[in-house]
């Protein structure tokens, strides 16, 4: 049988590495897209036994380069995507402009599939730039090619992520947390593992559905999520819910930070659930599982943020 060509868009990310060492493992060759390869070349060579992974350097996304690669592929698949808006990066040309264009060119070259990750809960989030960014990406992908497939996770998490990871430096820093929206929030985490799992699943199946709902095994609010990470740590901090203006104030002044802890769209989209819709078929409908439980996931790396490590005694100390 001939090998599966596989092109991987934001390959350096969370979900791009833990991916390239799955596709990689089960024999599949991977063509890796970058911006920079001096700065993620040495994080993703170390992926994949040698032959099985190629890297390509693009800082800019022209057709035609995009064209060269696609026609060589089996399957295209984008995890390319922000968090906030630079003077360079938009939310409309990364999350709108670059599915259209890879689901048209997917299309022209009559690939197997386009497999495009955007996220969950944008339907509703019409405040948010960035949801509705990420939800015109999927509107085009779907209309151009009907062979795209579009899986949209809750937060996704792992030792690699910028979500718990970042959380919990700013936990161990801050002696108060403020929590938006009381933190009453909902989310499905879903575990990296767990979901390149079921985009592999994915690869391989005759699935005829064209947008799937990744969820993990339980619901916690924002709130929870919180106190997770803090028992996990050891550590017990002031929870203090922020009244809406002070927060939007304090949004105001941190997404001025080169790398904003918080910015305005990003409140804007906390105050919507992230759990499943009931407008798409779930991972969880289609026996694709995903059973990781947050508490016991994050136990296994939340020592390094604990005072003494990974052999502190672990102390049970209450948040509420
Ligand atoms: N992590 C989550 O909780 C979560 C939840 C829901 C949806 N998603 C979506 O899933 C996808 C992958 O998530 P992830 O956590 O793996 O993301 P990530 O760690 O932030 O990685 C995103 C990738 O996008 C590329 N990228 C970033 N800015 C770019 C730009 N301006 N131009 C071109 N490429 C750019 C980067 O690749 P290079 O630097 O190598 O070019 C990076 O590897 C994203 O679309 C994200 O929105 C993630």
């Amino acid at each position: 049988m001939k090998q599966k060509e596989i092109l991987l868009f934001g390959a350096t990310g969370q979900i791009g590495r833990n991916l390239i060492r799955k596709l990689t493992k089960n024999n599949y060759k991977v063509i890796a897209v970058t911006r920079n390869i001096h700065t993620a070349g040495y994080i993703l060579k170390t992926q994949a036994n040698p032959g099985y992974l190629d890297l390509v350097e693009i800082n800019n996304f022209k057709y035609d380069v995009i064209d060269d690669l696609v026609k060589k592929c089996s399957i295209c698949i984008n995890l390319v995507g922000i968090l906030y808006e630079s003077k360079k990066n938009h939310f409309e040309a990364i999350h709108r402009d670059l599915p259209d264009m890879l689901s048209k060119i997917s299309h022209k070259h009559k690939i197997e599939k386009f497999i495009h990750i955007s996220a969950l809960g944008n339907e509703k989030a019409i405040d948010s730039k960035y949801a509705v960014s990420k939800l015109e990406g999927e509107t085009k992908a779907i209309n151009n090619f009907k062979n795209s497939i579009i899986l949209k996770p809750s937060i996704v998490y792992s030792i690699d992520d910028n979500f718990t990871t970042n959380f919990m430096t700013l936990l161990s820093r801050l002696p108060v947390m403020p929590l938006y929206y009381q933190g009453k929030t909902k989310f499905a985490p879903i575990h990296v593992n767990d979901l390149v799992n079921i985009i592999f699943r994915i690869i391989n199946s005759k699935n005829k559905l064209s947008v799937i709902e990744c969820i993990g095994p339980e619901v916690l609010t924002f709130k929870k999520i919180i106190i997770t990470l803090l028992e996990s740590m050891n550590k017990r901090r002031l929870l203090l819910p922020l009244p809406l203006p002070i927060a939007k104030f304090s949004a105001k002044i941190l997404q001025l930070l080169p790398k904003p802890l918080l910015t305005e769209d990003q409140l804007r989209l906390l105050k919507y659930d992230n759990i499943k819709t009931g407008m798409h078929k779930t991972n969880q409908d289609l026996n694709l599982n995903a059973d990781r439980i947050f508490k016991v996931e994050i136990d296994k790396y939340s020592y390094n943020w604990r005072s003494g490590g990974q052999f502190a005694k672990k102390v049970n100390l209450k948040n509420d």
